[in-house]
């Protein structure tokens, strides 16, 4: 597989590219900083010996047709694109400063759909395509904590169902996940209300099910119950509940 990972520097985007490159995978990794990238790539090429390539790209301000021509420049047989970056701030909980609104809906949803969109026709031309997409537990149903960041993980995730209903008797396979807390910088160590999951378990379940067509899922598996539960609370206790999910 020739993969494309977005959001690659940090947390489960760099634990998944560690394991698609110790799976033999050739890689194509995007983050904001060539800095963090650099030593990731130099590094998975030594260890597993496989072609690395990279490309700093600020998804707050994104031409998705550039990243194309530069990633199918290095990797003309791309099969598999990762939407995994994401940004959250604690005070996404009211009124944010105009820019905050701005990154939360780019590098959450729409730069994710955009990029999506720009190398869908040439994932649907591989004989295998796939397309996976990273989204939060925190999309399950609406509260008054990270409020664009949730919606804008619910935009990836109506997308990403969308696709997988138009691409149904196609070779290209979308698989979206729910993901839960995880013990990244973007948890930034905060407490949280249920346990916390290493990104390197959640990347290893996500390598370990790639040819498989299921739709969504949650990761760990226990939060699909959490989730119905939390669909099912009747209001008048739901809106009682704070479940804060990550943020800087
Ligand atoms: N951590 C959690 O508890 C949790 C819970 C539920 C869902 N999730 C979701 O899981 C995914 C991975 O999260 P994580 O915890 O691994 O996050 P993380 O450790 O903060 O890493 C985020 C990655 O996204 C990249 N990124 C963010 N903004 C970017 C921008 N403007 N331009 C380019 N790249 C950008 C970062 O690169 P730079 O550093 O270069 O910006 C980094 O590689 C996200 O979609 C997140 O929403 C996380």
């Amino acid at each position: 597989m020739k993969a494309l990972v977005i959001g690659a520097s940090a947390g489960l985007g760099r634990a998944l590219a560690q394991q698609l490159g110790a799976s033999g995978h050739e890689l194509f990794l995007v983050a904001s900083d060539q800095q963090d990238l650099l030593p990731l790539e130099r590094d998975l090429s030594l260890r597993h010996g496989v072609t690395v390539h990279s490309a700093a790209v600020d998804l707050a301000d994104l031409d998705p047709d550039a990243l194309r021509h530069q990633v199918l420049e290095k990797m003309p047989d791309l099969s598999a694109l990762f939407y995994v970056a994401g940004c959250a701030y604690n005070q996404d909980n009211g009124p944010v400063p105009a820019g905050v609104a701005d990154r939360l809906l780019k590098v959450n949803f729409t730069s994710g759909a955009r990029i999506i969109n720009a190398f869908l026709d040439h994932l649907d031309a591989q004989p295998r395509g796939l397309v996976v997409g990273i989204g939060a537990v925190a999309a399950v149903r609406a509260r008054g904590d990270n409020m664009i960041y949730a919606a804008a993980k619910r935009g990836l995730e109506f997308y990403c169902a969308a696709l997988r209903h138009r691409y149904n008797r196609r070779p290209l396979t979308v698989q979206f996940y729910r993901v839960g807390y995880m013990l990244t910088s973007m948890l930034g160590g905060s407490e949280t209300p249920l346990p916390a999951a290493a990104p390197e378990k959640i990347a290893a379940h996500i390598v370990a099910h790639l040819e498989e067509d299921f739709g969504m899922r949650h990761l760990p598996g226990w939060w699909f119950w959490v989730c119905l539960v939390l669909k099912l609370l009747p209001w008048t206790i739901f809106k009682r509940l704070s479940l804060e999910a990550p943020g800087r």
